[in-house]
This record gives C-alpha cells, structure tokens and sequence, in this order.
C-alpha cells in the first residue's frame, strides 16, 4: 500500500508522540510507527524527573492536566556523603526554579490518549520498518502493519524518534555520523516498590560501597536505584538483599527507609553516547535515536522532549512557510544542549559512583567536590541550574 504524508515518524516514545502532538498543533500532518503495543509502550518504566522547562511546554500544549493533578513538585534535593545529609534549595539557588516527579509512563500515556483522540495515525505493533529513498526531497517510510500488509509511506520529512537500538541512525549514509562516548564501569538497578517515599525530595547518595538514590512516582510508591557491577545479574539481587542494601547505603542517624513490595526490578547500563549530527537531508533524529546519557540527573527524558520541540518548529518553518533555515540549525543548536546535559549527567555520575577499582586519589576527590558542592552557593547553583534545566524551551 502506497500513502504519503508530511511527517514519518519512527518511534512511539515521549520523542516521537510529542512531535507528533506539536507537528499537529501547527497544522502538519504526520503518521508514527512503533514495534511494540501500546500496553507494552505505556507499562515500560523509565524515567520520572522533569526539568521546570518541560513541565511549562506540557502546560503549553495543552498535556498539564493529570500532570498538574497528581505531579510532585520539588524545590530541591539531598546529598548525601561520609554519613550526612545535605539539602540544596534549587528555589533559592536559581531564582525559583523547581522539577517535577512525574513518570514517563503517564506521560506516554497522556500523548497516546491525546494523539488518538485528535484522529491522529499510530500505528503500532510494525516491524521491517526502513527509510529510504534519503536523498531525495520526499524520502520514503516503509512497515509492515500488525496485520501483515507492508506499507510505503512517501514523507517531506522522518524523524527518527526510535530511541538508542532503532534503525533510522543507522540508515544515515557511512561515514556521515561521528560518534563520542564512555561506558561506566557500573550499572543501575531499580525498583518499583509499592510504599510511601521515605524522603519528601531525592537523596543522591554517596556511600564506600555504591551510590544509593531515593525517588519516587507517587505518595504511595517508591524508586529506588542501586550501583552494581557492570555485569551483575538481576537473579543475584532477591529483594530481601535490595532493602538490606539500599538500607546500609542510605541510612542516617534518625532517619529509616521504609520498604514495601517490590513491583519491578532492572538492571541497566551506564553509558554516555552522541552522534553528530543529528541529520541528514530531510532525515531528523531526535532523542535516545541521536544521544543518550547515564541517568544520574535525569537528563534523557527532558532531552529527548527538548530536541522534537526544536524540531517541531523546524519542520514547520520547512514544510509550512518554505524556510530551511531553523532545519540547517536544528543538529548544531541541539548538540549543544546535549552536551551541557552530557557533561553533567557525567560529572553527576563521576562525583557520586565508587568506582570498581579502588582509587584513594579519585576517591578523596569527590569528596572533595561534594563538600565543595554543600559549602559554596557558586558551586551548588551550578549543579542546581543544570539540574533544573540550563537552557530554556521555546513553544509559544
Ligand atoms: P524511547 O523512549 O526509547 O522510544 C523509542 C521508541 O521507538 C520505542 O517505543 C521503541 O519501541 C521504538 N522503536 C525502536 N525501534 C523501532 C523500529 N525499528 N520501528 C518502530 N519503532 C521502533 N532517563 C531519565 O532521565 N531517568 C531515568 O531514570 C531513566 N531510566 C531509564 C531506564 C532505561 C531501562 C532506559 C532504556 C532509559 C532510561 N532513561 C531514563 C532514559 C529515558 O527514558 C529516555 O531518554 C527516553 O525514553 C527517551 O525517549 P525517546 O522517545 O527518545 O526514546
Ligand atoms: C529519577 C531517576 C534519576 O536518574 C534521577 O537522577 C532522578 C530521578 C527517577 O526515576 O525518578
């Protein structure tokens, strides 16, 4: 079956969904394909940590509501090193500036509901997706629907929204993308566990033995992460031992962590990752697609939503009023907020990890860092205006 349309859109995470969204609020007209269901789209745990910014486009374009009902606002967060607990007040810090907790799955949930409600093409459950025919004007999108039938959809434009393992990176012609990134020899694991927070904002813990984060989704549910080797398996972790753990490296005198059934647990890698550009023609990437980050600062999700609303409005100046100028910009304006995102998502990362190699040098200088961190307003606003969202988000 051939079609066209003005937008293909690869991916039916927060990226793609949202671009969808704005591409409609100006009047395009755009179809998303995704591989999976969109109970398996909705249910995938990720992600809970909103910049200020994020939050205000939600508002924006009319996605604030349940956010606004049952979203967490916080004004700041804890860390916490050699046996105490420090508060930084990002209000205070950045001239009132705050985050927000709320998960990624309602918020994937929230776009679906929106998108479908307004008519919108979400196809979802394709496979064999391929984009082709990249250097022309009018590349082509090509799935295989649920029911077997392929399709071939003609686009003025694709974004490629289909996260870190999707195909549209890699479609770009060799040679084109440069790529700069680290692995971290640690991973996270994290669990969902139905008890209420035993902290009203985030701890970010340093212990000897790992770092430790308290967060959460709800006044009825806990997140919680753990540092683990970089190879451990899940099956080593029962629960009984994930509490014993997360106890020893988050407690304080006078303080108890409050533990409860856990619903979920993962283990995921830590890596730093950016391919440049993030374009080829009239092939966008935007995302986990384009970058990824370790999620120590909680920096992916409100990349990922940073990136389709820059994009958003570039392909609006292309396709509705003929100017490629905002399209030519896109890659390099992108890059640069991903990599003042990467670069603290790194140095979070490097302050508050052990690492598996005993090093008393590296070690005394975090410590170092931190206790410079809670002692000097110059050095805690630094960590809160990154925290809070450096650059700001433009959607009028
Ligand atoms: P994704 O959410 O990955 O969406 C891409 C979509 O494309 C997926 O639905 C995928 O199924 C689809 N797709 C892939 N290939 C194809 C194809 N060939 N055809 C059609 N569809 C395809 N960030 C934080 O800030 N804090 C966290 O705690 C955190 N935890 C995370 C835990 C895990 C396990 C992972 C993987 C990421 C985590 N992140 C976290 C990062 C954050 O969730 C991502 O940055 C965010 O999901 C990026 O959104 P995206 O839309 O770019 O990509
Ligand atoms: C969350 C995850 C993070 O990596 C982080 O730094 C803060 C919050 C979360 O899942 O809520």
């Amino acid at each position: 079956m051939t079609a066209s349309t003005q937008v293909g859109i690869v991916g039916a995470g927060p990226a793609g969904l949202l671009l969808s969204h704005l591409l409609a609020l100006r009047g395009i007209d755009s179809i998303v394909v995704e591989n999976r269901s969109r109970a398996y789209c909705e249910a995938r745990q990720r992600a809970g940590l909103l910049e200020a910014g994020t939050v205000e486009l939600l508002r924006t374009v009319g996605l604030g509501k349940r956010m606004d009902a049952e979203g967490l606002e916080h004004g700041g967060i804890y860390l916490q090193f050699a046996g105490e607990r420090h508060h930084l007040d990002f209000r205070d810090l950045t001239g009132g500036r705050w985050v927000t907790i709320w998960a990624q799955t309602e918020i994937v949930k929230d776009l679906i509901q929106a998108r479908l409600a307004a008519g919108a093409q979400v196809e979802f459950e394709v496979s064999d997706t391929e984009v082709a025919g990249l250097d022309e004007d009018r590349p082509v999108l090509c799935y295989t629907d649920a029911a077997g039938t392929r399709h071939e959809v003609r686009c003025d434009a694709i974004a490629g929204c289909d996260g870190f393992h999707g195909i549209c990176r890699d479609s770009m012609p060799p040679g084109l993308i440069r790529v700069a990134d680290r692995d971290y020899p640690y991973s996270w694991l994290g669990i969902l566990a139905t008890v209420p927070p035993s902290t009203d904002e985030l701890i970010y813990s340093r212990h000897e033995d790992g770092f430790a984060l308290h967060t959460m989704r709800t006044p009825q549910v806990s997140r919680l992460y753990l540092q683990v080797s970089a190879d451990e398996e899940i099956e080593n972790w029962p629960d009984d031992r994930i509490w014993a753990e997360l106890r020893h490296r988050l407690v304080i005198p006078g303080w108890e962590l409050q533990d409860g059934p856990i619903t979920e647990k993962a283990i995921s890698p830590m890596r730093s990752f950016v391919a440049s550009p993030m374009r080829y023609r009239r092939l966008f990437l935007a995302g986990d697609a384009a970058h990824i980050v370790p999620p120590t600062g909680a920096k992916g999700l409100n990349l990922a939503m940073a990136d389709v609303t820059v994009l958003a409005e570039a392909l609006t100046s292309l396709l509705r009023d003929g100017d490629s100028g905002p399209a030519d910009a896109y890659s390099d304006s992108s890059l640069r907020r991903v990599w003042r995102a990467t670069h603290f998502s790194w140095w979070m990362t490097s302050m508050l990890h052990v690492d598996p190699d005993p090093d008393p040098f590296a070690a005394e200088l975090q410590l170092s860092q931190l206790r410079y961190v809670i002692s000097s307003r110059a050095a805690a606003t630094t960590l809160a205006e990154n925290y809070t969202g450096y650059f700001p988000l433009h959607w009028s």
